[in-house]
């Protein structure tokens, strides 16, 4: 069986248009053409998965649909051989060193942390005067996993490093890689923003080594179960230094993005606003049980990023000649799955382009984002290894900010999805209002 190509393609540069100009509408369409969907630009071509049974299968067969394709090429071009681009025969080794950072006994500790930052960042909020959400979620979530000395600048200057890399890989994974080299003003801001990375990763690496002492951050956990330690075999520093810029790419953006967005769902539905102020009183966020209690700002943080998934599309490269539903794919085949194509769909989610928090009910344990149709934290061996942290910073995020404030949309703005690798609003503007208890203004 031949996958059908999507329509709209044009000759020499295929979906080019699209999928720059409304990728995510282009996406939409996809599963009326079939589960498995031929999209082209230029030279490359793809196959975008678009049923919620195919990409569980992907998912799973991590070894024959590995890491790679036109987005992971382009990702590692700056995370290297990290945790999320790093191809099955490192990955599980990876994985083990990694994954105790993440453990549930380290999340009371990250919670404190979370809450100081935020605080800080909120304490800069002025009644009625407006504020760019946008910047200031991915200040906290920054702050989060970075030494809480890091210089302002500094980490402003990061921040701003990473959206040009996260939109830069997008491009570049779309345009011909001969533009590579050619000194154009948008190549020259990537480079410029890989090599200051890079720079500040090392020098964080080092404090943090030299310092010799648990922070009770992520990245002490990070070092302390990565680095060799007590005779056992650790990563490298290269690994170490791939891995800590791997987390900063994945781990910032994606919460940053996912409470933007829950803040703009929550503004246009008061009834949401009013039951989630009434939730978070009285609910520090600092401990296990007060996220447990947590369980409205849960439901609106999983409904966000089942609309916004923070990474709509990602690439799979297939290790040998298979079959998926019913298609042959060679050996080098590029495979994208979506979360949003599936999360889209009537037949997974009733009314899926509304906003219905309550859906989620019940559904799964209060931390562990729930699996079914829902890819938006991906699946099988490769799922989000931060998938409660930031399931957990992302609710403690909205449901302080919603205590304390109102956020009020600015009269005639229109938000609009940015054309990076993470899908956040291209801006987001909005006045904060002084809280009254269980009132929406
Ligand atoms: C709401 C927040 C987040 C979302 C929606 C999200 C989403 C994802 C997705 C979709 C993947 C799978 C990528 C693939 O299949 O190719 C992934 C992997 C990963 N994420 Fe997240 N992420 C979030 C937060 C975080 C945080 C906070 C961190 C770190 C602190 C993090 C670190 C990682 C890493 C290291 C991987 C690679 C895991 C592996 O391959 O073993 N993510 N994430």
């Amino acid at each position: 069986m031949t996958a059908v190509v999507a329509p709209g393609a044009l000759p020499l540069i295929g979906h080019l248009v699209p999928l720059v100009h409304n990728r995510l509408e282009f996406l939409r369409e996809l599963p009326a053409y079939g589960d498995l969907v031929r999209v082209r630009v230029g030279p490359w071509q793809a196959l975008v998965v678009t049923s919620a049974e195919l990409t569980h299968q992907v998912l799973q067969d991590d070894r024959t649909f590995d890491k790679g394709g036109y987005l992971y090429d382009r990702i590692r071009e700056t995370g290297g051989n990290g945790l999320v681009s790093c191809a099955h025969r490192d990955h599980r080794r990876q994985r083990r060193l990694v994954q105790p950072s993440f453990h549930r006994d380290r999340l009371p500790g990250y919670l404190q942390v979370m809450s100081k930052q935020i605080d800080e960042v909120l304490g800069h909020w002025r009644d009625g005067r407006a504020v760019d959400v946008h910047a200031d979620m991915q200040t906290v979530t920054a702050r989060t996993m970075l030494p809480s000395g890091l210089p302002s600048s500094v980490m402003a200057q990061m921040i701003e490093d990473m959206n040009v890399v996260l939109a830069g890989v997008v491009w570049r994974s779309i345009l011909p890689r001969r533009l590579d080299k050619v000194p154009l003003p948008a190549n020259r801001r990537y480079h410029r923003a890989q090599e200051r990375l890079r720079r500040i990763v090392t020098e964080v690496i080092a404090d943090y080594r030299s310092s010799d002492t648990d922070h009770a951050d992520l990245l002490s956990g990070l070092l302390a179960f990565c680095d060799p330690h007590d005779g056992a075999p650790g990563l490298s520093d290269a690994e170490i230094h791939d891995q800590v810029l791997t987390f900063l790419l994945a781990g910032t953006e994606t919460t940053a993005n996912v409470v933007s967005w829950a803040l703009h769902l929550v503004a246009r539905n008061p009834d949401i606003e009013r039951r989630l102020r009434a939730e978070a009183a009285g609910v520090a966020g600092t401990t296990l049980d007060d996220l447990s209690r947590l369980t409205l700002a849960r439901n609106v943080i999983l409904e966000t990023v089942r609309l916004f998934p923070p990474v709509p599309l990602l690439t799979r490269i297939t290790t040998k000649d298979t079959r998926l539903g019913g298609h042959f794919l060679p050996d080098g085949t590029t495979v994208v799955y979506s979360p949003y194509v599936v999360q889209h769909q009537g037949a997974h989610f009733a009314d899926p382009e509304d906003f219905r928090p309550d859906r989620w009910d019940g559904d799964g344990e209060p931390l562990r984002p729930p699996r079914g149709a829902l890819f938006a934290f991906g699946g099988g061996a490769r799922r989000c290894v931060g998938d409660t942290f930031g399931l957990a910073e992302a609710m403690v995020m909205l449901s302080t900010i919603t205590h304390r404030w109102s956020m009020r949309s600015l009269p005639g703005s229109r938000v609009r999805p940015a054309q990076s690798l993470v899908l956040g609003p291209r801006t987001l503007r909005m006045r904060p209002q002084a809280a009254t208890p269980g009132a929406c203004s």
